[in-house]
């Protein structure tokens, strides 16, 4: 709106004609939890890194940026990093290609979650002339985003966010149910509606149940830093084994889905967060080795 012009009423009636931009992701909880996690596996380097790239109020706690690339994703200077948080596979295609599937939806290649993931990766580890601040803030989000099955999901129906379902009564689309209504409904039921307890319970079993399967999470092929192709075809894959079975449009989804869905979706949350922090210490070990490359003269 202009200075000085009446205020009009037509952007906001134009507001109420369109539909709200679909989620971009993993609701605030989700994203919280995954950095929260990844928070208590940094190495001593890392940690200081960390700390010296999110300085102010976020006092080096991941957590505390965690969803900003959500939250400037709808802000118009940002606009452009939207096909960011996610990649598509053709319609009930269960495996992800990235020659095939990262594009945005104007069919320009390398704009998707894991070309994002593969970027801010490169930028932290090369220390060039970026903005390291935003590298870290999205990284650390499009990890997150990676690890959400219905992220990579199919093409045609956006990743689950035009399949009208009812979670219990509510009416809701199946990507929010993903994104945010699994993890509330588990708070709310299981954890006295304290996301603390619910991120204490999944490191529990990060100690214990997963303990053995914590390396190979962590591992990349080659010795790559960070691996999102591998992230993205485990998601695909519990796409269709998990998200999209019996998740028809139409459908009412109630504790049978709730209950054999939340155990996917609290492990994706605690391998995102320890693939977050080993990707982090991977990039700032190399960091610090090549600045202190001079330790060995
Ligand atoms: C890589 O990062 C730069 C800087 O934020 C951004 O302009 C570009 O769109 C990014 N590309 C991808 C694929 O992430
Ligand atoms: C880097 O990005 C952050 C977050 O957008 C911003 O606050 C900061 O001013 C930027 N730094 C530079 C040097 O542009
Ligand atoms: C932790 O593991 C136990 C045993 O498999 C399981 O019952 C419980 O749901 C798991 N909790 C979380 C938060 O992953
Ligand atoms: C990966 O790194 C480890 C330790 O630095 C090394 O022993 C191993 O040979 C490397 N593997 C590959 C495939 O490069
Ligand atoms: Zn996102």
């Amino acid at each position: 709106m202009e200075e000085g012009q009446p205020p009009s009423i037509l952007p906001f009636l134009l507001l109420l004609l369109i539909p709200l931009p679909t989620a971009l992701c993993w609701g605030k909880d989700g994203h919280y939890a995954v950095c929260k996690i990844a928070q208590d596996y940094l190495s001593e380097d890392a940690l200081s890194a960390v700390k010296e790239l999110l300085p102010g109020s976020a006092q080096g706690h991941l957590a505390a940026v965690c969803s900003w690339a959500d939250d400037v994703g709808y802000t118009h200077n940002y606009r452009w990093s939207q096909p960011l948080h996610y990649v598509d596979t053709p319609d009930f295609i269960c495996n992800y290609r990235y020659c095939r599937d990262c594009h945005d939806s104007s069919g320009h290649k390398h704009v998707c979650v894991t070309a994002a993931i593969h970027n801010y990766t490169m930028q932290l580890q090369s220390q060039l002339n970026y903005n390291l601040t935003e590298a870290l803030m999205f990284l650390s989000h499009f990890v997150g985003d990676v690890h959400q099955p219905l992220h990579v999901g199919f093409l045609g129906d956006l990743g689950g966010n035009t399949i009208t379902v009812r979670w219990y009564r509510r009416k809701t689309n199946l990507h929010h149910v993903w994104d945010d209504m699994i993890i509330e409904s588990a708070l709310k039921r299981f954890y006295g509606s304290d996301l603390s307890t619910m991120i204490q319970a999944i490191q529990s079993n990060i100690t214990d149940i997963w303990l053995n399967d914590v390396p190979v999470w962590e591992s990349c092929a080659h010795n790559y830093t960070a691996c999102p192709n591998w992230y993205a075809s485990e998601s695909i894959s519990l796409a269709c084994k998990f998200a999209y079975r019996n998740a028809t449009p139409g459908s009412t989804l109630e504790d049978e889905y709730f209950l054999s869905r939340l155990p996917i979706v609290e492990q994706r949350l605690a391998q995102a967060g320890v693939r977050l922090a080993a990707i982090l210490n991977r990039i700032f070990t190399s960091k610090t080795g090549t600045i202190t490359g001079t330790a060995r003269l």
